[in-house]
């Protein structure tokens, strides 16, 4: 079995499965078809490429189509949740879609979350959390994004990224990120918001970013006890 970065897995030499993952990988090159992104108006462009938005006032049949650009970007991060499915729930769900031709060759999926991190970058990288709390406070956050292979390194995801913001009126160190974040997506993050910026997640996500999360939480909290709201859940914390 030959597991390949598109996120397949085949038996070389097997014709039916080499076809198959020809496919599958084309998609992931060169960005899934999606005739339905003709009918949709172009709100801006990112480097010459026009940007559609599929929320609520696309239907709902269109929008389980153009989903199919969030399962591509899943595949090969099979660890991270495709984060949309056409579906619109009170977190007002949307999908930023960067096209060429009929391929979406680059996504960033939002919605609305109320929990949210502060963040800063140390010196060698990795992210620490400014504040040991999670702060309550609805905005929108991308919760994923997603550049097809062939198209990576232009600047897509940070011209994407800043098309988003302005959609909602909001600033790069505003909106909130997802967590957790693979390295690239880590990266990213880190030249477009180098001061400090808001993560999104629940307290297993914050820790897989921030790795001296629980070494802090005993040099703060030693014998005494902290509550943070995650979701609707209300976590108390006793460090020993
Ligand atoms: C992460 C991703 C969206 C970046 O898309 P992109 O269009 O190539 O990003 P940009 O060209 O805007 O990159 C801007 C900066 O981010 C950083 N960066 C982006 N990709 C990187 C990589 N693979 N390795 C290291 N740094 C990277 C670099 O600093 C880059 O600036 P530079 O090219 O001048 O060095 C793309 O690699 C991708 O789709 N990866 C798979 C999905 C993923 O990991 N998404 C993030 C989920 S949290
Ligand atoms: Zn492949």
């Amino acid at each position: 079995m030959t597991d390949c970065e598109c996120g397949c897995s085949y038996v070389a030499g097997l014709p039916d499965d080499e076809a198959a993952h020809e496919l599958l990988h084309r998609e992931y090159s060169c960005g899934p078809e999606l005739a339905d992104v003709k009918q949709l108006n172009p709100f801006t462009s990112v480097a010459d490429y026009p940007v559609v938005v599929v929320d609520r006032a696309v239907s709902r049949d269109k929008r389980r189509r153009m989903a199919a650009v969030a399962y591509v970007a899943q595949r090969s991060t099979p660890a991270f949740p495709a984060g949309y499915d056409g579906s619109i729930s009170p977190g007002d769900e949307k999908m930023f879609i960067v096209i060429d031709g009929i391929r979406a060759v680059a996504v960033a999926l939002t919605a609305l979350d109320d929990v949210y991190w502060r963040f800063a970058w140390e010196d060698d990288g990795t992210a620490r959390l400014v504040d040991r709390a999670a702060v309550t406070h609805e905005r929108p956050k991308i919760g994923r994004i997603w550049v097809a292979k062939r198209y990576r390194r232009k600047r897509i995801a940070s011209r994407l990224a800043q098309a988003v913001c302005d959609h909602f009126h909001s600033g790069l160190a505003d909106i909130g990120w997802e967590l957790p974040m693979t390295m690239e997506g880590t990266n990213l993050l880190r030249q477009l918001v180098p001061g400090q910026w808001w993560g999104c997640g629940d307290l297993d996500a914050v820790r897989t970013l921030d790795i001296n999360f629980e070494v802090q939480q005993r040099a703060f909290s030693k014998g005494r006890s902290w509550s943070c709201e995650v979701g609707n859940l209300r976590q108390a914390i006793t460090i020993c």
